[in-house]
């Protein structure tokens, strides 16, 4: 596309959002046309007024001041000998918003837009028509449109000649599209339509999700529907949205006379209910539903058990995913935020792998990632970075830059994604070493730590955890993936194994006393003098990370046992203690506990949201208390996967599967069973077929059911034996090859 120009107009003076169209004439027979197309900020593109793709969001969102992807679509069939025209509707999108990730148009102040249609004639010659200043700018029919406003569109605009667009030089990179197509997929139903207390007319999608609304409706000009969204309802039953903070995501339509189909084409919202605003009295339920929209990845995993609150919680994870891979892994699709933070993506990738093949949309991520990186080895605390607004450089969020390149490799084997990420995560070691006095600890700096951990104070964001034993914890963590990526890439990593050691040492010396945690204990909401290293989330860490001498795993197991114990057997762990902790109890003996803090009902637990009619992950546990009370609004939303993590203890604890080497070649099924589950059943497409393990109850015995996949080997454990196996099914009694 190099020859095509960069064309834009002069957006502030449009009382639309525009379309930048181009006629054309072809004279020859055609054999094929391609449209390559991209924009610094969202196109959609229609030919001779059809549409080229059912996809959205295009052309997905990168940091924009370094790459951009482009699209290509065979058109072929939409394009006619004789005269065409191309129309390309331009939003502001990520790129170029009002107001976006606290910056006004953050990436570039007006949108951009490039394309370049080659035709091929039966004749074999070709043809181009590309972007520059003989394109026409004409108005549109959407008045305005803002991912976190939503959008305003008037039916009856026509669109209407404004002048030519103004050629634009731009030096940013333009790619080939890395990620997943954005797509809205599924429908959603409405459920019901009604008052509430305040006689606000709402809405109710039975599901919270990120997407859309559509209406269809045969309407009379000039009429107007107009609605806003909201996740839940307040403890009285009335709406309520305070936690959308600044997004108004407000969605008004005017309509013409007869049929009229709604939908918006550059914003997206978080939501479960809406309520409207306006409407016409022949406007009625039957005339609305929603699509679901999210980055097009293949599910692959699908897990049922014989708890119905666990399966709820299942399909909560599925929907939080969903919700928030809309091209970038974000926190939450609703309030004034929604932006790639890298915590919450580290935190939660091992369950979105299991849930659905992740590997091309991490790949494209993790290159942004690895494009944001600062000179010095700093990684903020967002990835697509947004310029004017610098996020707090972060332990547990930077850390993504190795936990989600090993865990993809881990489950898809595609060793580019290991060499395209070993220098971003070298460079991130470094920078820790280079930091602070001391280079075998990350003991300076801001660090978000046990983010909204229940072990402090009610309303704070910072757990109880010392922040500096946690980052410590992720250093070395981080140091010793980097080592493992250097012994695949063949890649000398010495000099840190060196390093490694000495971590872990210091580590012990610091933070450690006869084997303990050093520091007051801290349990729900307690108020200690001062962070403290005896809590849940640095013990599971301590653990999980091997950072204690072996000796000590059993006094460590049991103090944490204590502290679930002196706490109700509920957990105080937040975003970075959370993944970690069910695995830290099983891997050192004490499932039971494990299953007590899966099943627990009473909050801080899982299962309270489920109770409370959660339909997705909570970004709280206690988001909603039992008097209805609500979190402050500042902080509040129902839609923010991190806590979903526990979906991959299941995976991987109830249900025992742990890869051993890449791509599921070998693997571990060592399966943690517990009544009280009634039963598990896990269905994993790998890349070479079906791995299936489940276990139930019959008769006072156990019975697994397990089918290996082709080109696996499988270390089967059960009853404290080994049964080396391959491809194939197997079935096991109380421990027995049957
Ligand atoms: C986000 C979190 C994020 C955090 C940083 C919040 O505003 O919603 O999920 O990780 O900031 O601590």
């Amino acid at each position: 596309m190099n020859k095509s120009k960069w064309v834009t107009t002069d957006f502030e003076s449009l009382k639309t959002l525009p379309s930048f169209n181009k006629e054309f004439l072809l004279k020859k027979d055609i054999k094929k046309v391609k449209l390559n197309i991209t924009c610094i900020g969202l196109y959609y593109p229609y030919i001779n007024n059809k549409v080229v793709t059912n996809n959205l969001f295009m052309p997905g969102w990168t940091d924009y001041l370094k790459r951009v992807q482009y699209q290509s679509y065979d058109i072929t069939n939409l394009i006619n000998k004789g005269h065409n025209e191309i129309k390309v509707l331009i939003g502001r999108g990520w790129a170029s918003a009002d107001s976006f990730g606290w910056s006004k148009h953050p990436y570039i102040d007006r949108p951009l837009l490039k394309a370049k249609i080659e035709i091929t004639y039966k004749d074999g010659t070709k043809d181009y028509i590309r972007t520059d200043s003989s394109w026409d700018v004409y108005s549109s029919y959407i008045v305005s449109s803002d991912i976190y406003n939503g959008e305003i569109q008037d039916l009856n605009l026509s669109s209407n000649y404004i002048g030519k667009v103004i050629e634009s030089t731009s030096n940013i990179k333009v790619i080939k599209q890395e990620g997943e197509d954005i797509i809205k997929k599924e429908i959603i139903y409405p459920r019901k339509m009604f008052k509430d207390n305040l006689n606000n007319t709402l809405i109710d999608f039975g599901q919270n999700f990120a997407g859309n609304i559509e209406i269809r409706i045969n309407g009379k000009k000039g009429d107007k529907i107009s609605f806003i969204p909201a996740e839940i309802l307040d403890k009285s039953g009335n709406f309520y949205n305070e936690n959308y903070r600044e997004a108004k995501s407000l969605y008004e339509y005017t309509l013409k006379d007869g049929e009229n189909i709604l939908f918006p084409l550059f914003s997206f919202e978080g939501l479960r209910y809406i309520k409207l605003i306006e409407y016409p009295d022949y406007f009625s339920i039957n005339n609305i539903r929603a699509h679901a929209i999210h980055s097009n990845m293949k599910r692959t995993c699908y897990i049922d058990t014989g708890n119905e609150k666990i399966n709820q919680l299942y399909h909560n994870t599925i929907y939080g995913q969903l919700s928030n891979y809309l091209d970038v892994p974000t926190d939450c699709p609703q309030r004034d935020e929604r932006l790639g933070w890298l915590g919450d993506a580290q935190v939660f990738v091992k369950t979105a792998s299991i849930n659905f093949n992740t590997l091309k949309f991490f790949k494209k991520w993790l290159h942004d990632l690895a494009l944001d990186q600062h000179k010095d080895g700093s990684i903020e605390g967002v990835c697509p970075t947004i310029p004017g607004h610098e996020v707090e450089i972060s332990s547990g969020w930077a850390d993504a830059c190795t936990i989600c390149p090993y865990e993809i490799y881990m489950t898809y084997g595609d060793k580019s994604i290991l060499k395209d990420s070993f220098n971003m995560m070298k460079k991130w070691v470094d920078y820790i070493k280079n930091t602070g006095d001391n280079p075998y600890l990350f003991d300076s700096g801001f660090h978000f730590g046990d983010w909204v951990g229940t072990d402090s104070p009610y309303g704070s964001f910072f757990g109880a955890t010392n922040l500096f034993i946690v980052a410590s914890a992720f250093y070395a963590n981080s140091v010793d993936i980097l080592i493992k990526t250097g012994h695949i890439l063949n890649i000398d990593v010495s000099d840190y194994e060196d390093l490694y050691k000495k971590i872990v040492k210091e580590f012990q010396k610091t933070f450690l006393k006869d084997g303990l945690p050093i520091g007051e204990r801290a349990i729900e909401h307690s108020q200690p003098e001062k962070s403290t290293n005896f809590t849940q989330a640095a013990i599971a860490l301590i653990l999980h990370f091997s950072l204690c001498e072996e000796k000590d795993r059993e006094k460590l197991t049991n103090a944490l046992v204590e502290l679930i114990k002196d706490n109700g057997m509920r957990m105080t762990t937040g975003f970075l203690g959370t993944p970690y902790l069910l695995h830290a109890l099983t891997d050192n003996g004490r499932s039971d506990i494990a299953y007590n803090l899966l099943l627990q009902e009473k909050k801080p637990s899982w299962l309270y949201s489920i109770n409370n009619g959660a339909t997705t992950i909570w970004e709280h546990y206690d988001g909603i208390s039992e008097d209805g009370k609500l979190w402050s609004p500042i902080m509040n939303s129902f839609n923010h996967y991190s806590y979903g993590a526990v979906i991959d203890w299941i995976y991987c604890g109830a249900g025992g599967i742990k890869v051993i080497k890449e791509d599921y070649k070998e693997i571990e099924i060592n399966p943690h069973v517990d009544t009280r589950l009634g039963h598990l059943d896990i269905k994993y497409m790998t890349s070479r077929g079906l791995l299936h393990v489940r276990w139930y109850f019959q008769d006072n015995a156990t019975i697994y059911e397990i089918e290996i996949p082709k080109d696996t080997i499988a270390h089967i454990k059960i009853d404290n034996k080994e049964y080396i196996v391959n491809e194939g099914s197997y079935m096991f009694s109380k421990g027995g090859l049957d």
